[in-house]
Parts: structure tokens; sequence; C-alpha cells
């Protein structure tokens, strides 16, 4: 047709011609471009509605919500997998987690790349706030072993020092997480801040809560004992703890005897979230059960009990249970070199009078928090 339009017509007319069919078919070209890729913005089950359906049942269910496009490599590679060790295996492992200890690390660690690929930064849903010494780190790395959870693995020290560099700042530390995990940080300090409750709340006020809380004259030798390791010539554990010793005058201003206060930081707590929101864990208990305790503190996160008994061994020698399975590690983990370090010998006299010091503090913690944690 346009070779018969050409030939009929003058050579002006022929060059006009050819200049709109150009520009006709570049307009064209510019919106099919354009309305494609408006198509794949606004529509984001477009792709994954080609996805070819899943071959194996057991892929399937190990992907659970992930029915995008974007887990189309990820369900491939499952798929591969399952077909090599044969799908009634991977089916068995989605069944019961936890039941074989290679197959879980496997699925975990397949689970964990998923998420690293694939998942969002966000916002944690839940902190461990506290207590320094308290027994924080352990529960961060017996809990990240649940395979909905990540945390992560440094302090960030938000809600305290860097506030400042506001919530953007703070996201992007966060490890990529999937719509179904928990995103997790600890930082002890918070506990202590006065600012950090109120900051938090303004977060989220739904924000999950979690407190390790020891008996608060083994946090203070513990935490002199910490400092003492890096300044080794500060003064003796008593001249700091009293401001006059014979007549048992403790001084409440030194930072190891004002954090075992833990109803006066409590209190502040109380004035922006409440009671039901805050999880306290027993020091104590996590050394002698620890899956009794983590038990507890999946069930305050809304987490199915994954963390048994079967992850933990104790470590006699240590003192210390050890996880069995860390996180992308084969290798059993027990707490760090510095954890569990026999602490500096502290005169009887003086444990009593501290224990004497704290004793209305703890009775009032116990009634306010509604648990007897037998420090007394
Ligand atoms: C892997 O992820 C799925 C979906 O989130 C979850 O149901 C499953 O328990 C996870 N398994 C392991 C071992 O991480
Ligand atoms: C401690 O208190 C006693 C009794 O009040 C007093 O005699 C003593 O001087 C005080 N010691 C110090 C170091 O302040
Ligand atoms: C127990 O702890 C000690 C001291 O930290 C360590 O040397 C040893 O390897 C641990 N044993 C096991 C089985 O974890």
């Amino acid at each position: 047709m346009a070779h018969r339009f050409l030939s009929s017509t003058n050579r002006f007319s022929a060059r006009f011609a050819f200049i709109f069919t150009v520009s006709l078919s570049c307009t064209y070209l510019c919106y099919s471009i354009l309305f494609c890729r408006s198509t794949i913005m606004t529509n984001q089950g477009y792709e994954g509605k080609r996805c070819p359906p899943s071959k194996s049942a057991g892929g399937k269910k190990l992907l659970g919500k992930l029915d995008n496009c974007a887990s189309l490599e990820v369900r491939s590679a499952l798929e591969e997998s399952a077909a090599r060790r044969g799908s009634s295996d991977v089916r068995d492992q989605s069944k019961t987690p936890g039941s074989s200890g290679s197959n879980w690390a496997d699925t975990k660690l397949r689970n964990m790349s998923v998420a690293q690929k694939y998942g969002n930064k966000k916002l944690p849903n839940a902190l461990i706030v506290g207590v320094k010494k308290g027994g924080t780190r352990a529960v961060l790395e017996f809990i990240r072993i649940h395979p909905d959870v990540r945390a992560l693995g440094t302090e960030p020290h938000f809600f305290d020092r860097n506030y400042d560099r506001g919530l953007d700042w703070y996201r992007g530390l966060m490890p990529r997480t999937l719509d179904s995990q928990i995103t997790l940080e600890k930082t002890p300090s918070y506990f202590v801040t006065r600012e950090a409750p109120r900051r938090i709340s303004s977060m989220s006020h739904e924000t999950k809560l979690i407190v390790v809380v020891r008996n608060p004259v083994t946090r203070a030798i513990s935490d002199y004992t910490q400092t003492l390791s890096k300044k080794p010539d500060i003064p003796t554990f008593e001249e700091l703890a009293f401001k006059n010793r014979s007549v048992g005058l403790v001084d409440t201003s030194w930072n190891a005897i004002r954090i075992g206060m833990y109803i006066l930081h409590l209190e502040n707590w109380l004035q922006y979230f409440r009671l039901s929101q805050i999880h306290f864990v027993s020091g104590e208990r996590l050394i002698t059960d620890p899956a009794g305790e983590m038990g507890r503190v999946q069930d305050f996160l809304g987490l199915k009990r994954i963390i048994t008994d079967k992850h933990f061994y104790f470590n006699r020698t240590k003192g210390f249970p050890c996880l069995k399975k860390p996180e992308s590690s084969s290798q059993p983990r027990c707490l760090g070199k510095s954890k569990g370090r026999t602490h500096v010998q502290i005169e009887e006299e003086v444990i009593e009078q501290l224990q004497e010091f704290y004793r209305p503090f703890n009775i009032k913690f116990y009634e306010t928090v509604g648990q007897d944690f037998k420090w007394d």
C-alpha cells in the first residue's frame, strides 16, 4: 500500500509520507514500551502467573508464600535438589522441622538464601532491650536458629546513641526477611536509657520487648569483671560499690549498681508499653534449662516451638549450655570466650550487703512482673 501511494505522488509528499510513517512508528514503539513497563510495575502478579506450576509437592510446600516469578530460580533449585534426594525426603522435612539434624540445617540454609535474595529490610518487630550481662547474647544466638527469625548480629545502639541517624538508616542495617519472618535486634543498654521506651513506641507501639534479667548482685560483679578485663587499673569492686561500706551505703550512681535496680527502669517502660508486651527471661534458668526458657520466648514471639532441648547440650567444663546447630555452621557453638568467664572474688559479706540493698527493689520487681526470680 505504501508503495502504491509513493508511485502516485511527487517527491515532496513522498518524503513527507516517509517522515510521517517513521514518527508514527516511533510513537507506537514508545507507547508499547511505556505501557508494558507500567503493566509490570503495577501488577506484581503479572510475571508470577507465567511461572510454570511446580512439579513436586514437597518443593511447593517448602516455598510456602513465595509464588511470584522471583522465586522461579529458587523453586527450580529446590525442585532439583528435591529430585536428587527424593521428594518424600523434602516432604518429611517440611512436616517436622528440627526432627532430622542435617535436613533441617539444609532447609534452614536454603531458607536463609531465599530471604537474602528476595526479602525486604523491615524495622524490627521485636527487640532484646536488656540487660547488660544478663545473657542477651545467648538469647539472641539461641532464637536466631529459628527459621522464622532473622536477627542483626551486632548491637546497633539506635535508640540510645544513633537516634539522630533516623529510621531509614536503622532499617538499612536490618537483614532481609520474608513476610513471615520476624526481624530482631538486641542492644542491652536500651533498658536503662531514659528516652528508649518513648522512641521505640513512636516507631511502633506493637514492638515486642525481651528483657533478660539476672540476680543484680551477680550481674554487677560480672559487669565489673568485664570492665576490669579492659581497664586493669580501676579501683576495687568494693571501693566502687559503696559510698560508705561500714554503714552499708551503696553508690547508686555507679552504673554496675544502677542497672540492677530493675524496677526503676521498668517503671519508665510501663509508661509506654503494656506489661504483656514485655517478656522477661530468667538469666539463671537460661543456663539450667535453656530449652524451657527458649520455649517461652518462642511463645511470646508467636513462633512455633522449633527450638527444643534437641538443640542444646551442656558443656560441663564451661558450665554453660552450647548449641548443636548454630546458624550457618555445622560446628557446635558455645557462648563466646568472654562469656561465662570466672568472676573476681568478692567477700561474702559484701555480697550479703548488696543482696540486702537490692531486696526491696527485687520484691517490687517480682510483684510488678508477676514472677518470682528467686534471687533472695
Ligand atoms: C523454611 O521456610 C518455610 C516458609 O517460611 C518454613 O515454613 C519452614 O519452617 C522453614 N524451614 C526451615 C528448616 O528453615
Ligand atoms: C562512714 O560512716 C561512718 C558513720 O557515719 C563515719 O564515721 C565514717 O567516717 C564514714 N566513712 C567515710 C569514708 O565517709
Ligand atoms: C567445652 O568448653 C571448653 C572450655 O571453653 C572447650 O575447650 C571445649 O571444647 C568445650 N567442649 C565441647 C564439647 O563443646
